[in-house]
């Protein structure tokens, strides 16, 4: 299985993480979430004050900050400029803003080729919005996770509510849910490599299975691909 990349797409909260990560460490492969570079970039212009509804404003600065990310699927990694920022990316400021940062094509040409350096030679399950299409469509395995728009958001607002909280609250799910939608669109709809399937991926509907089983099935195709 030397050299294999596994590409891992799909809308917010499909499960594309958990389970990126749990086949990553199934089959002693590196992990790169590419979402956390797009979030990094994001958070280095929110702190430098840089208009996010200024596109040109972006362009100017996306080749300045400096990114460190590490692969090891147990503990992954992101910092910028040395200072890490693992936490802070996952902020609310930086979700709702990072949709603009990834849209404009400079910060995407910068991230996609330091994705392609880490990539190197394989070895790797990938996560991102445009793996299969854009960063490595040679992958021999892509993957599209999707999941109805209830799941991801239940699935999303429990997360952010921590393990240890109950059931979250309805209203808060329905906010979820706008907050994804609004965030989806974007992807979607941008000019600059939308989120989109690729034509040779499979897809894989997570809404009704649990994690191990997403995992088991990712695996079987990985087996049956390679
Ligand atoms: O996966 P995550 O939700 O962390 O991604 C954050 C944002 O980064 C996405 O909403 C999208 O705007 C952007 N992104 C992207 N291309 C990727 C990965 C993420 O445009 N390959």
């Amino acid at each position: 299985m030397a050299g294999l990349v596994v590409a891992m797409d799909g809308p917010s909260g499909s499960g594309k993480s958990s389970a990126s990560r749990g086949v990553a460490r199934a089959l002693g492969l590196r992990y790169l979430d590419t979402g956390a570079m797009y979030r990094a970039i994001t958070w280095w212009m929110l702190q430098q004050g840089v208009d996010l509804a200024d596109p040109d404003a972006i362009a100017a600065r996306a080749g300045e900050p400096e990114l460190e990310i590490g692969t090891d699927p147990a503990a992954p990694t992101v910092a910028v400029g040395g200072v890490d920022v693992a936490g802070p990316i996952r902020s609310q400021e930086v979700t709702a803003a990072v949709s603009a940062v990834s849209a404009v094509p400079a910060v995407r040409e910068r991230l996609v080729a330091l994705q392609r350096e880490l990539i190197g030679s394989g070895d790797i399950v990938v996560e991102g919005r445009d793996i299969g299409t854009v960063v490595a469509p040679g992958a021999p395995v892509k993957v599209y996770l999707t999941a109805s728009a209830e799941a991801r958001a239940h699935r999303r607002t429990a997360e952010l509510a921590g393990a240890a909280a109950g059931a979250p609250a309805a209203a808060e799910v329905e906010a979820q849910q706008a907050a994804m939608a609004r965030r989806d669109t974007l992807d979607s709809t941008r000019k600059a490599a939308p989120l989109a399937m690729a034509a040779d991926a499979v897809e894989l509907d997570t809404t009704a299975l649990t994690l191990d089983e997403v995992i088991a099935e990712i695996l079987r195709l990985i087996k049956e691909r390679t």
